[in-house]
């Protein structure tokens, strides 16, 4: 047997025992489904709160308790831990039919080792790392008892003032769709019923990103046509890689709650994608279609969520209460509670509940996997990957490790809780690294650390300006700690202004009045505006919030030990009034060549229309030189492939990273095309001085969109070809044809 042949055979073989193995799971769904009463049924689609905050003890409420034992709960969120875990189990072991529960909890960036936020995370553009750093997390959370993650947010997002910018994957829909797919595939690990892998949970079902104004839980309005093509494909990319669950979001789209919307849930979701794996509600999401105006009261909310299809009511009360009186009334086929029902029920199955409720709640286990040195370690280095080096003028970084006196300055400097970052769950405060213990455990005592504060995060107050100046003018170099709260940026934490917070743009300031080489680390959850900063101080470096082991990540770049290899995964404007921004904005057809070209042009009279720094901008302490581009054909047919071929060359002192970027421009098409979209991308390391050809293959698939029937197909026409550094700095290009 040829090797082609003994994969297909190896290929039909998987195929027809995933088959079998999916009929037999059908079967035991059935025959459970068989012994159900119809109030029981209605119990698997209902979802409490185990009433414990995300870090506070577990305190469950014993009108819960016998909910459960009465067959009236399909799922707890909020519950943590092989014991506690084990406890609620219990109770639904008592119920008639002992059918187990799934925990599930907000598992966003790490359980116990807390990693970088998702949109830091993202910054690195290591799909490999982020899979393994969802992997981890599922390790931990699965041996702490928990099935289930409410992650990954695939909702693209392109207004930083929206606070949930930091649980996405930024602003493009090419690169966040290829991390839903990597993040799924990690929490998820070899399947579900291994004992670390988790349920992943692809939200926010759908468009929750474009909330208007950036402000959280707003309406959404946006065509058919910029949801397939921009919204929809992360959501795609998270089915193809076999994301168990779907949330639901709070938004409405076009008019209609997304929790309520048959058109996204049932006609796209479970009818064009055949998805077969459960719709959860967003937390009390159906009883808010009476506050939308859209139901009026929890009954019809009842109705038309499960019609629409969401199958899981997270907390707000709606399904248990209505469901069997509108079955009753014959205003919900009961065909639509068994197919929610089973949905669940399968998910059980292959979580490997039936067969034994308690085998996530192992303490043993549990005690292991959270105290493991490699989920540092990988946190750590996740950790190294997200950090972006914005300016570094002078190559004043890195830094020497002979300095004699550094100071840290800022109300950062010695945050531990901070770099943790919203929708950390389950930290322990000993294990945390601020800036300044980073920066200890790399110097020992040969350097002496010197620390200001300088002002409160949000602080009106310059009260510790003077102290910090004078501390600054004893050092040989100012490393300066800026930027957000952990709560500055998350769920319900949209900014209209998102400057840096309170007068810390004005301790840099007067840092840097002194002379001093100024080093800024820029410490948050979103874009942050800092145009002084950027003007005037010679090097800067957004960290995001960056974890467990954001301390020593940072230092290890500062000194060199790391070379840092970010690029902004979202645009960081110049000006609020500039959002929203993103790189690949639609042609216009009086575009703006260049900042000054304003005169009846696209343009502000008052703002260059240029972002402050670019989608895909990210420096290196080395540097690269792109040549040599070549591309196999000029014009292809619609089955052919264009192998495009470059030379990357490190030319500077230092070992490092690149991240190329290939962009296609469609020049003329039957519905405007953005004026460059991401379409491919590679990280490349080289040695100083290494060169390294790359390549690229292009095909139909790069070149499609979605017409105005929304088809998605590739037209005829001329294309171009980018292949950069950033968006916004493209080294190499060429045009091509496309012929039919
Ligand atoms: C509301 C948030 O929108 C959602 O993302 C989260 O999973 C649920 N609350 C549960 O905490």
């Amino acid at each position: 047997m040829n090797k082609y042949k003994s994969l297909a055979v190896a290929l039909a073989i998987s195929c027809t025992s995933a088959f079998a193995q999916n009929q037999k799971i059908d079967k035991k769904v059935d025959s459970v489904l068989k012994l159900m009463t119809l109030a029981e049924k209605i119990g698997q689609l209902n979802q409490y709160t185990g009433d414990s905050d995300a870090t506070g003890p577990i305190t469950p409420n014993p009108n819960k308790l016998k909910d459960i034992k009465d067959g009236k709960l399909g799922s707890m969120l909020n519950i943590k831990g092989a014991k506690e875990t084990r406890e609620v189990q219990e109770y639904a072991m008592q119920s008639r039919l002992k059918i187990p529960l799934i925990f599930g909890l907000d598992v966003i960036h790490g359980y116990r080792v807390t990693f970088p936020i998702p949109l830091a995370e993202a910054a690195s553009w290591d799909l490999a790392a982020m899979e393994e750093s969802a992997r981890i997390a599922a390790r931990e959370t699965a041996a702490s008892g928990v099935h289930w993650t409410f992650a990954p947010m695939v909702d693209i997002a392109r207004d930083p003032r929206w606070g949930r910018v930091m649980e996405g994957a930024g602003e493009d829909t090419y690169l966040g769709s290829k991390i839903a797919f990597a993040r799924v595939k990690g929490f998820q690990g070899k399947g579900l019923g291994n004992l670390d892998a988790v349920m992943a949970c692809a939200k926010h079902f759908a468009a929750y990103g474009a909330a208007i104004a950036g402000r959280d839980y707003n309406a959404v309005d946006m065509s058919e046509h910029t949801l397939w093509e921009t919204y929809l494909p992360p959501f795609k990319a998270a089915v193809d890689a076999g994301a168990a669950t779907f949330m639901n979001s709070f938004n409405t789209l076009n008019g209609i709650p997304a929790t309520g919307n048959a058109h996204l849930q049932r006609d796209i979701l479970k009818g064009k994608w055949k998805y077969n794996g459960f719709v959860v509600s967003d937390w009390g999401s159906i009883g808010e279609m009476i506050d939308h105006g859209f139901a009026k009261d929890k009954a019809q909310a009842a109705e038309l969520a499960i019609l629409a299809g969401s199958d899981m009511d997270m907390e707000s009360r709606s399904y248990l209460p209505n469901l069997a009186k509108l079955v009753a009334e014959k205003k919900v086929p009961v065909a639509l509670i068994d197919d929610a029902v089973r949905r669940i029920l399968r998910k059980k199955f292959e979580l490997g509940l039936f067969d034994d409720p308690y085998r996530f709640s192992n303490a043993a286990r549990q005690e292991k996997e959270l105290n493991s040195p490699e989920n540092r370690k990988a946190s750590l280095s996740m950790a190294e990957k997200s950090i972006v080096l914005l300016k570094n003028e002078n190559q004043l970084l890195p830094l020497s490790k002979t300095l004699k006196k550094i100071a840290v300055i800022g109300p950062l400097g010695k945050s531990e809780k901070d770099m943790q970052g919203f929708w950390s769950i389950s930290w322990k405060d000993d294990q945390l690294i601020s800036l300044y213990q980073g920066l200890k455990n790399k110097l020992g005592d040969k350097t002496e650390l010197l620390y200001a504060k300088g002002c409160e995060i949000a602080d009106s107050s310059k009260a510790g300006f003077d102290e910090a100046v004078a501390v600054a003018k004893q050092a040989d170099v100012v490393v300066m700690a800026v930027g957000e709260a952990l709560d500055m940026s998350g769920e319900a934490k949209s900014r209209a202004h998102i400057r840096i917070p309170g007068v810390q743009e004005d301790l840099i300031k007067a840092v840097q009045a002194t002379g001093k080489p100024v080093v800024v680390l820029v410490m948050a959850g979103r874009p942050l505006i800092f145009n002084w900063t950027a003007d005037h101080v010679p090097a800067i470096m957004y960290t995001w919030w960056l974890g467990s082991e954001a301390g020593n990540a940072m230092a290890n770049v500062l000194f060199g030990d790391y070379n840092p290899s970010g690029k902004l995964p979202i645009t960081f404007p110049r000006d609020e009034g500039q959002i929203p921004i993103y790189y690949n904005y639609l042609s216009t057809g009086r575009p703006s060549k260049n900042d000054k070209d304003i005169n009846y042009r696209s343009a502000y009279l008052d703002m260059p229309n240029s972002p402050r720094f670019a989608f895909g901008y990210g420096l290196s302490y080395t540097s690269f030189d792109y040549s040599g581009l070549t591309i196999s054909k000029n014009q292809i047919h619609s089955n052919d492939k264009i192998v495009v071929n470059f030379t990357l060359k490190n030319t500077g002192k230092y070992d490092g990273e690149e991240v190329v970027q290939l962009y296609l421009q469609d020049k003329f098409a039957s519905v405007v095309r953005p004026i460059k979209e991401l379409k491919d991308f590679q990280k490349v390391m080289l040695k100083a001085g290494e060169q390294k050809n790359i390549s690229f293959i292009i095909d139909k698939e790069k070149l499609s969109f979605y017409n105005q029937a929304l088809q998605w197909v590739a037209e005829p026409g001329d294309f171009k070809l980018m292949i950069g550094t950033a968006s916004d700095n493209i080294k190499l290009e060429k045009d091509f044809k496309l012929m039919d």
